[in-house]
């Protein structure tokens, strides 16, 4: 490559940066936490296109159960004061709606009463990524309803880390090297890049624990031959009950997953849906159940709050507008996954509040244990030759 031939593409990548920001809120829903409510999501939608002229250049307004998204395109980067503000804004506007209707659950997620130059931290859920556009780049947009943001964990370790679902990871030259895993743990707030696969085990020794660590982002590595370095995956990682400080609703998470040419195919992306594997936070946030891809017009929350369930919607992104969405789980191939997690919907809900159907009682939402504790204080008895164990704390078993 001849310098000046260097120099011109180097300054159209300075200056072709596009930001993809994904903003999701539940401010009430019909009857209870099932559904939006369609006047609240067209004030939302009006908002977007009547306020965000000048600031986006396209943008779409989409639900799953009672949460309302907002995909927005722009060029002025991640955490974007006025990008925030404008979807603050139109959930305020669509939370006047849902109150004059007297929706459930009005204005749930906003916890602030007025913006303050960032929306993370205010409730809402936000995934940004700030990217180079290829030729044609295509993404999808997954949004997940009565589930926590640890959801993600499994099917972007399965799209980007295990070659049974995605074969281009093996026969794929440029998917070959592996991605980088951006690793949050949200209890102590901080985060930690992995590659895969050197470090894989290390990567699922960390992200089972689904409710501590969670990938927060999946970047390609600098020898990607075609992307090298840049943010191909994000999800949202915003946690209610640790803003508010008390329980406040679930944390149902959205994410965005750049596909094709050297990332995972439309449907390597998919396919890590195809088993309806176990996620928390089904009925009062405090229940496993399986997640089932659903189709947009499925996405109501019915049979005990649920079960949790995803939604795909499939972009197609070009001088900053959008294409589609194409709703990527309306499609009997997926039939046979619905299916199979209704059958466990029916298994694991005769355990009724045992677990491991109910959560630990450190995961729960919220619990009645400290008021039954209290009531019966006093009369709890020791029992007679019992040895108490002085370490209730985890235990690392020691090899002899
Ligand atoms: C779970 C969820 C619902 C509610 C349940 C009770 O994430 O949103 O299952 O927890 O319907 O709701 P409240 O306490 O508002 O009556
Ligand atoms: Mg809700
Ligand atoms: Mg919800």
């Amino acid at each position: 490559m001849n310098e000046r031939k260097f120099k011109i593409s180097t300054f159209k990548i300075l200056f072709m940066k596009v930001t993809i920001s994904h903003i999701k809120a539940d401010i009430g829903s019909l009857p209870g936490h099932t559904v939006v409510f369609q006047p609240v999501v067209d004030e939302v939608r009006t908002f977007v296109k009547e306020n965000g002229k000048s600031l986006i250049s396209d943008f779409y307004v989409s639900s799953i159960g009672d949460d309302i998204q907002i995909t927005m395109i722009h060029d002025k980067g991640i955490d974007n004061a006025d990008i925030h503000e404008l979807a603050w804004n139109a959930f305020k506007a669509g939370t006047a709606v849902a109150k004059r209707y007297g929706l459930y659950g009005a204005g749930q997620d906003l916890l602030k009463d007025a913006f303050s130059g960032n929306i993370k931290g205010m409730g809402p859920g936000v995934a940004e990524m700030e990217i180079t556009p290829r030729k044609a780049e295509p993404f999808i947009v997954y949004m997940m309803d009565k589930t926590e943001p640890g959801a993600f964990n499994y099917p972007i370790y399965k799209m980007f880390a295990d070659p049974f679902n995605t074969p281009g990871l093996v026969i794929d030259q440029n998917m070959h090297d592996g991605f980088v895993f951006e690793i949050w743990d949200i209890i102590e707030s901080k985060k930690i890049f992995l590659g895969s696969p050197e470090n894989l085990y290390d990567i699922l020794g960390l992200i089972g624990s689904k409710s501590r660590y969670v990938i927060k982002r999946i970047f390609t590595k600098p020898s990607h031959e075609k992307i090298p370095d840049e943010n191909v995956a994000v999800i949202t990682t915003d946690k209610l009950s640790f803003i508010a400080g008390e329980y406040v609703g679930k944390d149902d998470p959205a994410g965005i997953v750049r596909i094709q040419s050297g990332l995972p195919a439309s449907g390597e992306s998919l396919e890590a849906f195809s088993f309806p594997y176990l996620v928390s936070g089904w009925m009062r946030g405090s229940f496993n159940g399986p997640l089932m891809p659903v189709s947009q017009k499925d996405s109501k929350m019915t049979r005990f709050d649920g079960p949790p369930r995803v939604v795909a919607l499939g972009f197609v992104l070009k001088d900053g507008k959008l294409s589609g969405p194409v709703d990527m789980f309306d499609d009997p191939a997926f039939d046979g996954t619905r299916k199979t997690a209704m059958e466990i919907v029916d298994y694991i809900r005769r355990m009724g509040p045992f677990e491991p159907h109910r959560l630990p009682e450190d995961e729960m939402e919220y619990t009645t244990l400290p008021h039954v504790l209290e009531k019966y204080k006093g009369q709890f008895e020791p029992i007679e030759g019992a040895v108490r164990k002085k370490n209730l704390g985890v235990t690392t078993r020691e090899m002899d």
